[in-house]
């Protein structure tokens, strides 16, 4: 398959993508990006505010809603944001230029989840917006950094392949790499930017903050998903983030 070859674009700052992406739940090998959420995230205490960054059709903001959170959800993509609106009308959507936070500037959150966004984040935005997520945090809160493990991109899961696309074998820290979801009407590549654990880390660091726990979900037996390599592999990484 031709690997598209144009300027970084976000993939999700699309009408038929975000209407695709708006009909997903937690299907297959999302449902490990999800599974231990609730565990990480801890019991909310009353009124609680968490925000959804890069909620994208609000999947993620409602996910912290049922768990008892005031959920907020920013996102650069007007089109995610009007999906987001129309499936919770009293919730609140926010749209966030991309690498400026300051819509938000003096707003405490006990927890920031970033579902999935720095997989599409541009890599000279990153560091700006962690540093602006570390602000936004409580002393006490917690930003959970969820993102595609290194090796989602170079193997076969449940609901995504890679097999299309061999330039994503040793991508450098930077380079665009590409998935398709499978059974979904909107097969077309989605586009994200390669980004190493050991950068993140640095970032991390970078931006006053200090990661107290990696978590990497695997499938276990007996889940109802016919799993490839989820059993073995962890197709996401889940970092516990606190500020310095
Ligand atoms: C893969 S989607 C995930 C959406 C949602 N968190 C979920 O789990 O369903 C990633 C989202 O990140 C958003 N995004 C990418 N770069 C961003 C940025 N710099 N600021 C805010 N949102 C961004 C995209 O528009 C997209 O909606």
């Amino acid at each position: 398959m031709h690997e598209p070859s144009a300027p970084f674009a976000n993939a999700y700052d699309d009408q038929l993508r975000a209407a695709s992406y708006a009909a997903l739940a937690f299907p297959g090998t999302y449902h490990l990006a999800f599974r231990d959420l609730p565990e990480l995230l801890g019991r909310p205490a009353p009124g609680a505010r968490a925000l959804d960054f890069g909620c994208g059709a609000g999947r993620s903001t409602r996910f912290l809603a049922d768990l008892g959170f005031r959920a907020e959800g920013a996102d650069l993509s007007e089109a995610m944001l009007t999906e987001a609106r129309a499936r919770d009308p009293r919730g609140v959507y926010l749209r966030v230029p991309d690498g400026d936070l300051s819509a938000l500037a003096g707003n405490r959150y006990h927890r920031i989840l970033s579902a999935f966004t720095f997989d599409n984040v541009r890599t000279g935005s990153k560091a700006a917006l962690f540093r602006q997520l570390a602000e936004l945090l409580e002393p006490e809160g917690r930003l959970l950094n969820l993102v595609s493990s290194e090796e989602l991109y170079r193997m076969e899961w449940a609901f995504f392949s890679t097999a299309a696309f061999p330039g994503n074998a040793a991508p450098a820290p930077g380079a665009a790499v590409f998935t398709v979801m499978k059974d979904v009407p909107d097969a077309r590549p989605v586009e994200d930017i390669f980004c190493p654990e050991a950068d993140y880390l640095d970032l991390y660091r970078q931006a006053g903050l200090v990661r107290v726990l990696a978590h990497r979900p695997l499938g276990r037996p007996g889940e109802p998903f016919a799993w490839v390599n989820e059993l073995q592999v962890a197709p996401w990484r889940i970092d516990v983030l606190r500020r310095a």
